[in-house]
C-alpha cells in the first residue's frame, strides 16, 4: 500500500483534508438548488449557462452568469442586474445555500411586496433598487439581521413607514430609499458611518440628530426639516418675534 511508509502518507492525508474542506464549505445540492430557483424567474434568457455539467464557481471564478464566488468555490452571492427578469424571488430556496451574503436584483422588473429577505439571515447586502416593487415593508423586515450592512431599494413603488428594524442594525453603513412612496417620520438612525438616500418619498417631519451630517440632497423632495434642511422652528420663531415687539 502506499500508504504504508510514512513520506507517501503525507501527501494523502493532505489531499484528503483539501476535499474534505471543500466539501463542508460548498454544498453539493447548491447548484440544483439554484436550478430550483431559476424556475420561478421568467425571462431568464442571460441564465441559460446554469446547468448541473458545470459548477456554478470553481474557486473564485464564476462559471455561471451572476455568480459571485468564495475562494473556495462556494457561492458567495448573486448579481442578477439589469437582466430584464421578473416572476418571483424564491428566497426559501436562496435560504438553503447557506453561503449566500448578498443578493443584487438592481434594475430588473419585479413587482409585488419586497421579498421576506429575513429568511436569509446572514446577509451583507441587500440590492432591489430599480424595479417595480410596492406594497409597505413591514417594520421587522430587517429584523435580527446582525451582519447587514447594505440596503437598496431605491425607485421602486414602495409605500408605508421605513421599517423600524433599521435602527437595530449595528453595521449598517449605507440605505438607499429614494424615489418611492415612504412617509411618516424617519426614524432615529444612530450608527456611526451610515449614508442615506432618501430623497423623493412623502416623509415628514424633523430630521434625526443621527442624520445631521449627511448631504441634504439625500432629503430633497419630502416635508422634512432640521438639519442639514432648514430648521423647523422657523414658524414658532417668527410667532414668539411678533409677540416680541407686541410687547
Ligand atoms: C437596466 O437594464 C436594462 C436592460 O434590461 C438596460 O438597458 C438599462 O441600461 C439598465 N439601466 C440602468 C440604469 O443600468
Ligand atoms: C405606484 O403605486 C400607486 C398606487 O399605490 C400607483 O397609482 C402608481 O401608478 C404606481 N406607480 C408606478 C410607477 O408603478
Amino acid at each position: 500500500m502506499a500508504c504504508s511508509w510514512p513520506p507517501y502518507c503525507l501527501p494523502l492525508l493532505t489531499l484528503h483534508l483539501l476535499l474534505s474542506n471543500s466539501l463542508v464549505f460548498s454544498d453539493p445540492q447548491d447548484p440544483a438548488r439554484l436550478l430550483k430557483f431559476r424556475t420561478s424567474l421568467t425571462n431568464i434568457k442571460l441564465l441559460s449557462n446554469w446547468n448541473l455539467d458545470i459548477p456554478p464557481c470553481v474557486g473564485a471564478s464564476p462559471n455561471w452568469n451572476g455568480m459571485i464566488c468564495n475562494k473556495d468555490g462556494s457561492v458567495f452571492g448573486l448579481q442578477l442586474e439589469n437582466m430584464g427578469l421578473s416572476g418571483t424571488i424564491d428566497i426559501d430556496t436562496l435560504a438553503e445555500v447557506t453561503s449566500i451574503r448578498t443578493l443584487s436584483f438592481t434594475n430588473n422588473s419585479f413587482e409585488g411586496t419586497m421579498p421576506n429577505v429575513l429568511k436569509i439571515g446572514p446577509l451583507h447586502g441587500i440590492f432591489l433598487s430599480y424595479n417595480k416593487f410596492s406594497g409597505e415593508v413591514g417594520d421587522d423586515a430587517f429584523k435580527g439581521m446582525d451582519s447587514l450592512r447594505k440596503i437598496g431599494l431605491g425607485n421602486n413603488n414602495l409605500t408605508g413607514k421605513i421599517p423600524a428594524s433599521v435602527r437595530e442594525l449595528p453595521f449598517l453603513v449605507d440605505l438607499q430609499l429614494q424615489n418611492n412612496q415612504f412617509e411618516g417620520k424617519i426614524p432615529d438612525l444612530e450608527q456611526k458611518d451610515l449614508k442615506v438616500n432618501f430623497a423623493n418619498n412623502r416623509l415628514v417631519g424633523s430630521i434625526p440628530k443621527g442624520l445631521r451630517n449627511q448631504d441634504p440632497s439625500s432629503f430633497a423632495g419630502n416635508n422634512l426639516c432640521g438639519k442639514p434642511l432648514r430648521s423647523c422652528k422657523k414658524k414658532l420663531n417668527k410667532r414668539w418675534a411678533f409677540n416680541f415687539k407686541s410687547h
